[in-house]
């Protein structure tokens, strides 16, 4: 089976109407990529879609289908997602089955979406899924039970999926953002809590949302074709910290 070629003619980006996504869809298709987004809304090269509906992410790739006449994405980056905190003890059922159906079912119905139409094609092709520092440290400024559980799913899933998909050609992986500069971030607005960030990351200043796309898109290219299971921490040295 062959690698993804060397950058993927056409990429899926969910979440395409902000933050990562948005600066994923720009920065590929400056780079002559062909780009069709998914959001919840829908907008210029954007596709309408709720990631946690089965029939309406099946909707949305009988749409990205007609659009590249039946041809299978190359390459998807699943920016799609929700960031909520709160006290463990009061997060109810309810609070944390409506991030983990964004975070984590969202994931695994993009991912398949995408990864069915890479493996019919022989082709092969890129998956890079969206998991967070949190997946792998608590956080006692912004307690967020429901939100870290959805990114070790993320994680868990990225590496079954590279197993059960990889003899397809089909790669997947992970990009694990610290805190970004996104509308997704809620430390900007409070002087003193953002100090207290900044305090924790090594390279004592937030992340940019391109920052984070370039690596989505390392992922999405041949430039990482041996690359598969992993998870690229960008968050300026937090974890390491
Ligand atoms: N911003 C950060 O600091 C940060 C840190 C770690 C991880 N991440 C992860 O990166 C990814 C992108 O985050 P961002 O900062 O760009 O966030 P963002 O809020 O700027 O963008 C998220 C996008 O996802 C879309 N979305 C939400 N629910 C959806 C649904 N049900 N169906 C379809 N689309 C939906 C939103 O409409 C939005 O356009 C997320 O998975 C997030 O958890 C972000």
């Amino acid at each position: 089976m062959s690698a993804v070629v060397e950058a993927p003619r056409r990429l899926v980006v969910s979440g395409a109407g902000s933050g990562i996504g948005r600066a994923a869809a720009a920065l590929a298709r400056e780079r002559g990529w062909s780009v069709l987004g998914l959001d919840l809304t829908g907008a210029e090269g954007i596709i309408a879609c709720d990631i946690t509906d089965e029939e309406s992410v099946r909707r949305a790739f009988d749409r990205v289908d007609e659009a590249w006449g039946g041809a299978a994405p190359d390459a998807v980056v699943h920016c799609a997602g929700v960031y909520r905190f709160g006290p463990a003890v009061t997060t109810g059922a309810a609070a944390w089955d409506a991030v983990l159906a964004v975070n984590a079912r969202g994931s695994l119905l993009v991912a398949s979406a995408a990864a069915r139409r890479m493996i019919d094609s022989g082709r092969g092709g890129s998956v890079t899924l969206l998991s967070s520092i949190a997946a792998a440290r608590g956080d006692a400024g912004e307690p967020s039970a429901a939100y870290s559980a959805s990114k070790g799913a993320v994680e868990a899933l990225t590496r079954q999926l590279a197993v059960e998909w990889g003899p397809y050609g089909v790669r997947c992986n992970a990009v694990a953002p610290g805190v970004i500069d996104t509308p997704m971030t809620t430390v900007s607005g409070d002087p003193e809590a953002f100090e207290q960030v900044l305090r924790r990351i090594p390279a004592r200043r937030l992340g940019t949302a391109e920052e984070v796309a370039r690596v989505c898109l390392f992922l999405a290219s041949g430039e990482s074709a041996y690359v598969s299971g992993t998870v690229i921490a960008v968050d300026g040295g937090q974890s390491a910290s």
